[in-house]
């Protein structure tokens, strides 16, 4: 993936074939990226059939992050649903390119997934927000000032984070909130300024990841359901500085609450 003229989409067709052959599942009907806070969220979703470690996976690079524990997932649910869980997410700040960020979305989708399903922890700039409490993804605003579309590749946005899917888990969960997430470079968090100016600009929710893998799973042709757990509120809104050990821990309390949402969402989708 580093080599320029290597294909990105023939890499990941190569990744989905070491799936294939590890799990012995040749296709997968749904991907699910975990982020933080969501590291266990995924065991109600059915049984895992194998776990593989994502180095032994072409173009999966070594997690950055406690917290992300590098595995590629089967899982079988209930109703029979083969889903893959990503669970090595590359983030745009660790400067491995942005091909490496979105090569597990391309992952999926050569794996056969047709709906992609990504998951954050974030902090809230919305004051409705409560810490602890998953809100569905209802747009983006990239920050990032990267794209992970090369060349004159247009691809259509407008309903990226797709209605059918977010009607889903409203089913579900009526009390869902929904927000407009915006993706920083990171690895700091923002400025009390930016976080005034995200808000100002629509912004709801702040993090790191997300928006890009939206991006390529759309260009993909897969559809999109994003969840954000608001570990915290950002700065400026929250009083007490920000900690990746408080986002870890918001994650851990919220765990009953975000796991059996997510099992109800899939088997739904
Ligand atoms: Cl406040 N900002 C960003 N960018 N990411 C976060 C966060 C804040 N809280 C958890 N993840």
């Amino acid at each position: 993936l580093d080599d320029p003229s290597a294909d990105p989409f023939e890499v990941a067709r190569t990744a989905a074939a070491d799936i294939a052959r590890l799990t012995g599942v040749e296709r997968h009907d749904i991907a699910l990226t975990l982020g933080s806070g969501w590291g266990k969220a995924a065991e109600l979703v059915g049984e895992t059939t194998t776990t593989i470690p994502a180095t032994e996976v072409t173009g999966f690079s070594k997690p950055a992050l406690e917290g992300h524990p590098g595995t590629l997932r089967s899982i079988l649910t209930p109703s029979g649903k083969r889903v893959l869980v990503i669970g090595a997410r590359t983030h745009f700040y660790e400067e491995h390119g942005v091909r490496r960020v979105v090569h597990s979305v391309r992952t999926a989708a050569a794996t056969g997934a047709s709906v992609m399903v990504l998951t954050n922890g974030a902090g809230g700039v919305n004051r409705g927000y409560t810490p602890g409490k998953p809100v569905l993804i209802s747009d983006h605003i990239n920050l990032t000032a990267a794209s992970p579309l090369e060349g004159a590749t247009f691809v259509d946005l407008t309903d990226l984070y797709a209605k059918r899917l977010r009607d889903v888990a409203r089913t579900i969960d009526p009390t869902l909130d929904e927000g407009v997430y915006c993706q920083f470079r990171g690895p700091h968090y923002e400025t009390p300024a930016e976080v005034r100016m995200a808000g100002i600009i629509g912004g709801d929710i702040v993090g790191m990841s997300t928006a890009l893998e939206a991006i390529a799973a759309r260009e993909a042709g897969m559809e999109v359901l994003g969840f954000s757990l608001i570990t915290n509120l950002a700065a400026g809104i929250q009083t007490t500085p920000l900690s990746h050990e408080e986002v870890l821990q918001a994650g851990r309390e919220a765990e009953p609450v975000i796991s059996g949402l997510l099992a109800r969402v899939v088997e739904a989708i």
